[in-house]
């Protein structure tokens, strides 16, 4: 999969995705990254890319003709017109859902602004997606364009090994990840839930299911609400 990250700080994205499990995947050749700066584009003597306001206002909006032709120029090397990514506070919540529907893409644009945001003539011209991490606001979308590569690429085959791979499902059951233990059996008197030890699978799985629904009602309610309601469920 190939994404493409437009930024005035390309540099943020290379060097927060080149490292650990997204550095092997570009390694090998599964994951592509390239970081787009927009201020390659500016028209302007100074490259700059922002103004004023119209109407007045603080802070400063990325104007519309680099954020355009920097799409435009990426553009250019996709099979079709690429899906583009805004990340912004003022969009849908990110979820595993999205991850899931953004890694069937071929071809994924990441659009990250910053100051008071970007033309709106821009993003009615190229957006597809307008996408927030959570509500807070951060002073740019670079970080929030990562979280989003990071678990759109652990979704992409041949990212993640099988020994990865394997605890990939803790949220598409809808639950919270129950809780791990590795050796020592006793840390400093605290010792691993003897059901962990009894090798006994049926009793282990119940016990993970347990732990999962009781995490679950205590830190995401709203998530809990959900899967009684689906699952038809009283426990
Ligand atoms: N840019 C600034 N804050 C953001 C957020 N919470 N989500 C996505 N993009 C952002």
């Amino acid at each position: 999969m190939k994404f493409y990250v437009m930024s005035l700080f390309p540099q943020m994205i290379l060097d927060g995705l080149n490292t650990s499990i997204t550095g092997r995947a570009i390694d090998s050749g599964v994951l592509s990254i390239e970081a787009v700066d927009i201020r390659d584009f500016s028209n302007n003597k100074h490259m700059k890319v922002d103004d004023y306001p119209y109407g007045g206002g603080a802070g400063m909006v990325m104007q519309p003709g680099p954020v355009c032709d920097a799409y435009e120029s990426i553009a250019l090397r996709c099979s079709g017109r690429p899906r583009v990514v805004y990340m912004t506070p003022q969009g849908h919540t990110f979820n595993q859902h999205m991850a899931e529907e953004f890694a069937k893409e071929e071809e994924l644009v990441i659009l990250c602004g910053h100051y008071e945001g970007i033309d709106e003539r821009a993003l009615e011209s190229i957006v597809t997606d307008y996408v927030s991490i959570g509500d807070y606001v951060l002073t740019g979308g670079e970080l929030p364009a990562m979280v989003v590569i990071d678990s759109v690429s652990r979704l992409v085959p041949g990212v993640l090994n099988n020994d990865e791979s394997a605890q990939t499902e803790s949220f598409s059951d809808g639950l919270l990840e129950y809780p791990q233990y590795t050796r020592p059996a006793n840390y400093k008197g605290m010792e691993v839930p003897e059901v962990l030890l009894s090798g006994h699978h049926g009793n282990i799985e119940k016990w993970r299911h347990e732990k999962s629904l009781e995490r679950t009602k205590k830190y995401r309610p709203d998530l809990y609400e959900k899967y009684m309601a689906e699952n038809n469920n009283n426990s």
